[in-house]
């Protein structure tokens, strides 16, 4: 005797799982959006979105990084503040890859796709010095900053208000305030006592 077939109701709630077809748009491509916006133009913002938006997801992942590896005397501090830009690069992660698509393109998502378009230098596997690690930090900013500066100007020009705004309002405001909470942990300033570099120590006029 065969074993009972499933009934039509709970055939229908099994979940069908391993299924695989073509992708249904290629990477690269613009699909047609009623945006009152050139194909063009959408296509030169996506392009340029998805440079950016490579560039920040490495950004994201280096704060990441060094929020776990980093040490020495400031370590509580740093590991706070670049846990803080982890999460504020990656609000910008969200908002560059959904205009990427609402534009009509396809946003770069996966980081073996990302390490292949992104322009900030890979750093080692293992653990690097808080100088080190700031200096990365900031050289990666500023890759952003003047990439993302050029392309909100070209968005201003092509009409894509909407892309010039996402740059200057999001990104480009987010990473010079990020550049500037970083850049003064680089100032080589005294912990605990002045070094006097403006005259001679003052308690030595009484001796
Ligand atoms: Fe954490």
């Amino acid at each position: 005797m065969s074993a009972a077939r499933p009934t039509k109701s709970v055939s229908r709630a099994t979940p069908l799982t391993g299924q695989h077809a073509h992708e249904i748009q290629a990477f690269g491509s613009i699909v047609a959006m009623p945006l009152a916006l050139a194909s063009e133009t959408r296509r030169e913002s996506a392009t340029n979105l998805n440079q950016v938006l490579a560039d920040t997801i490495t950004l994201r992942d280096l704060y990441k990084k060094h929020h776990w590896q980093v040490s020495g005397p400031t370590f509580y501090q740093l590991h706070l503040l670049f846990d803080k830009h982890f999460t504020e690069q990656n609000e910008l992660v969200d908002l560059i890859g959904e205009r990427i698509m609402l534009l009509g393109g396809v946003s770069v998502a996966m980081s073996a796709d990302v390490a292949e378009v992104t322009l900030i230098p890979r750093p080692p596997k293992g653990r690097e010095e808080v100088p080190v690690q700031i200096s990365r930090l900031l050289n990666a900013h500023e890759i952003i900053l003047n990439e993302a500066r050029t392309m909100a100007r070209q968005a201003a020009v092509d009409g894509d208000d909407g892309t010039n705004d996402l740059l200057v309002s999001n990104v480009i405001r987010t990473n010079e305030l990020q550049v500037w909470f970083v850049a003064e942990h680089a100032v080589d300033g005294p912990l605990v006592r002045s070094d006097g570099s403006s005259g001679e120590d003052p308690s030595l006029d009484e001796k």
